[in-house]
């Protein structure tokens, strides 16, 4: 089959059917993608694992279901291992008859059965179901200029950032392709011209941004360009594990309250810190967040609740999935907050969430029992999937997540209001 496309020798042998008629539709589907795009040429995946976006067993994904089988049948398994989104129901989550019934009778039917596609086309892990697969405890950590063909937003953009690997912002279904063909369409975010940043964002405010609250107003003000942050490396200092887990949470922000899929800090992330502002596009445009603007961002949510004033049912945190460094602190921060109003456990039905590897690494410190004794429940859930249904939807939850806020009815508080709200709401 010909192409516009400048192809490898190997690209074209796939195209042609070398490794199965499956195959080269794969790879016919992504150069035609590519093109789309203006891309010239495929460029080779080369990361040790892939990461999917689609990790839930619902009844209405039937061809994802069909394609996997064919991709199974072909022996595409296992070229590239993978680790997949957060499971959508566990039982330890609070939930009522009725939503239980609804989630294993009619959303999340085929769970089982995916699971089991997903183990034989080469799942890294039985529990490798996680959005923050890129953690040491994980072990789906992509290297620097390592190309990828992940689709979760809030992964991409942490891998493109903080780690320095180049990936776009792919569909669940091209980010499948690209791992088993191993090969995915050259342009933006894996161009050096696509990782220039066209917006400096000037960060001016008085104390350390909240990073949800950072990354929705920067999200929503350059949606899917590339910011260069000026002025945060004074709050964040060095690239340590406060530093990570807070441009996890400000990554998922951009990625989700706009369309952000890499983003450069000055002085911290790896290609700010090597090139600086050669970065920046010549034309760039500034954006400036003091503590005004971010007041703004904050005030403008919208409160999704039926009844404004109703007393949270449940509180979520952890979407993007918890870091072990988060947990600890959090742990901290909710026995303090329990001592100083005299409670022995939170006030409000509280869930953390957390990639099952970190949650065993959690559990075997003294951490894991003291968070226990606080009456805070640690789940691998995602959070999205247990709202995204009506009855879930009319209830009160209230979270830190700016995500979780964007995409169900969840209302957004930030750390130290939902600190206030589960050790000491309901009194
Ligand atoms: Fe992760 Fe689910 Fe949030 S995949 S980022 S916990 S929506």
């Amino acid at each position: 089959m010909s192409v516009k496309m400048k192809l490898t020798a190997e690209q074209q042998a796939i195209l042609d059917g070398s490794q199965g008629e499956t195959l080269a539709k794969v790879m016919e589907t992504l150069v035609r993608y590519g093109e789309l795009f203006g891309a010239d040429s495929m460029a080779p995946v080369t990361s040790q694992y892939n990461h999917l976006v689609t990790s839930f067993g619902l009844k209405a994904l039937g061809p994802v279901y069909d394609l996997m089988d064919k991709l199974i049948a072909e022996g595409a398994a296992s070229k590239q291992p993978f680790s997949a989104d957060p499971r959508p129901v566990d039982k330890n989550v609070p939930s009522s008859f009725l939503q239980d019934f609804v989630f294993r009778n009619f959303m999340y039917t085929k769970q089982d059965f995916y699971e089991d596609q997903l183990s034989k086309l080469g799942l890294m892990d039985r529990d490798a179901f996680t959005c923050a697969c890129y953690l040491d405890q994980v072990g789906n950590t992509p290297k620097e200029g390592d190309v990828l063909s992940w689709s979760e937003s809030s992964a991409v953009v942490y891998a493109n950032s903080v780690l320095g690997a180049r990936c776009n912002r792919n569909s669940g279904i091209i980010d499948l392709m690209g791992s088993v063909v191993g090969h995915v369409p050259y342009f933006g975010l894996l161009t050096d011209e696509g990782r220039k940043a066209t917006w400096i964002v000037e960060v001016k405010t008085t104390k350390k941004p909240e990073a949800q609250l950072l990354g929705s107003a920067i999200g929503m003000k350059v949606m899917e360009d590339v910011p260069y942050l000026v002025g945060l490396d004074r709050w964040l200092g060095t690239l340590d594990d406060a530093a990570r887990t807070y441009l996890k949470d400000f990554g998922a922000a951009t990625a989700s309250n706009g369309a952000v899929g890499l983003y450069h800090v000055e002085g911290i992330t790896p290609e700010a810190v090597r090139q600086g502002r050669e970065l920046v596009a010549e034309d760039a445009q500034v954006y400036v967040v003091d503590d005004a603007e971010l007041q703004r961002v904050y005030d403008s949510y919208p409160v999704m609740w039926k009844d404004k004033g109703a007393r949270p049912k449940l509180c979520f945190m952890g979407c993007p999935h918890m870091s072990l460094e988060q947990l600890t602190t959090w742990t901290e921060r909710v026995e303090q907050g329990l001592r100083d109003s005299g409670r022995k456990k939170v006030a409000i039905p509280t869930v953390f969430t957390a990639a099952p590897a970190v949650i065993e690494q959690f559990q075997a410190t003294p951490y894991g029992e003291r968070l226990k004794k606080t009456g805070v429940v640690l789940s691998y859930i995602c959070p999205l999937m247990y709202m995204n249904n009506p009855l879930s939807g009319k209830m009160p939850v209230i979270t830190s997540s700016n995500k979780l806020r964007t995409y169900t009815t969840a209302r957004y508080y930030t750390d130290d209001e939902i600190l206030v709200q589960i050790t000491k709401g309901g009194d």
